[in-house]
């Protein structure tokens, strides 16, 4: 029977990825962009590590691990203090917490950036949670990393930062409110902390829900940040495979039809209305997220049309891009960006990732085949 993840498509990026990722663990993003290279993203990472444990990858998704908590060992006595300091009620500035990126040796970059993101922190956890779940693997060389990590997040979740785009930095967001509610509640479950902080990460991710329950749906449906009216790309995540928000509820179906009807033009997913980087095009690595999502709320139909999309996308190399320029929402933006930056980034390790994560599900989730029956007709 066809497999997604036996395709040559498939086949290559998993290669890619473990082709270009640096002994020490790390992933560059994409390895020839001008504003990329030499850096390697914690969510970017936590999302490839978890598509190659989804593919098979285990080894290359656990050096990935060591990698994350190289960085985070490293920092531990900056990290108690910006604990220390939130909790005492002077939350440190933006510029002094965590970055987004490091360089491959883990150091932090030397060129400005939007830095302060919490999202990747969240996911670095669910990414390891759901490994060592789906390998049986045992997580005690990466406690101490989980439990600096732990403590960031219950401490800091609340604190508006900059979003998956590296945007907004005044707003917050439920895309990386679902990020940090997944990786507390996955390190929870896979038994990785002492009671006091699993009890606080647990009530951290309550809290998390409620209030985006209260303040991060309208009409029934997710949003881009707390008291806006619009949605974004990254919102399918939260659904699948974060699974943070049930897709099959009321709240999962309202979300998917808003997504499909303001972001989706045949099976590519915009970021958000209003979106001008590169003119604003579609990004193969949200129409798998999106497809995961459709998955797991039943709709196979959907996630097929969504993968075949995604994967029409590679380029004569069988590279991903980070997004297509078939449908723009701002054609006159697009110049400026290849001027500044060049080409748009390809091949993106993480929209490969999405590909293998997507084509993993689908293929772990197939219909069986219809069974013969005595009369030689399917039942
Ligand atoms: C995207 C980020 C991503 C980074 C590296 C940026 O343009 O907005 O989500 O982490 O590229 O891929």
């Amino acid at each position: 029977m066809h497999r997604y993840n036996d395709s040559r498509l498939a086949e290559h990026s998993l290669a890619l990825i473990t082709g270009l990722q640096t002994p020490g663990g790390a992933y560059p993003a994409s390895p020839t962009f001008s504003a990329y290279a030499g850096y390697c993203w914690f969510r970017d990472g936590a999302f490839i590590a978890d598509g190659v444990s989804a593919a098979g990858a285990a080894e290359s998704a656990e050096r990935f691990f060591d990698w994350c908590a190289g960085v985070l060992r490293s920092r531990a006595d900056h990290i108690r203090w910006i604990v220390a300091e939130t909790r005492a009620g002077r939350p440190p500035e933006g510029a002094k917490m965590l970055p987004a990126r490091y360089t491959f040796a883990g150091a932090d970059g030397l060129d400005e950036w939007w830095d302060f993101q919490l999202d990747g922190y969240g996911t670095w956890l669910w990414a390891l949670a759901e490994h060592l779940r789906r390998h049986g693997a045992d997580g005690e060389r990466w406690r101490d990393a989980v439990e600096l990590t732990v403590d960031y997040l219950t401490a800091s979740w609340s604190r508006p930062c900059y979003d998956w785009w590296e945007e907004h930095s005044d707003h917050v967001h439920v895309s990386t409110l679902a990020c940090i509610a997944a990786g507390l509640d996955g390190v929870a479950g896979a038994g990785l902390l002492d009671g006091g902080r699993e009890h606080d990460a647990r009530e951290a991710s309550a809290a998390i829900h409620a209030l985006v329950r209260e303040r991060g749906t309208r009409d029934g449906f997710l949003v881009k940040w707390f008291g806006s009216t619009a949605v974004d790309g990254s919102l399918a995540a939260a659904l699948a495979p974060l699974g943070c928000f049930d897709p099959g509820s009321a709240l999962g179906e309202k979300t998917l039809d808003a997504l499909e009807r303001q972001l989706t033009v045949s099976g590519g997913t915009h970021r958000y209305l209003g979106d001008t980087f590169y003119g604003g095009g579609q990004w193969p690595l949200l129409s798998c997220f999106l497809g995961l999502a459709h998955l797991a709320a039943g709709n196979r139909d959907r996630a097929v049309e969504l993968y075949e999309w995604a994967a029409a996308t590679a380029t004569d190399d069988l590279d991903l891009p980070e997004q297509v320029a078939g449908h723009l929402i701002a054609p006159g933006m697009r110049q400026g960006w290849l001027e500044r930056w060049g080409p748009v980034a390809t091949p993106l390790l993480w929209s490969h990732a999405m590909l293998l994560r997507l084509g993993a599900e689908l293929d772990t989730t197939a219909p069986l085949p219809a069974t013969p029956t005595r009369e030689g007709l399917p039942r």
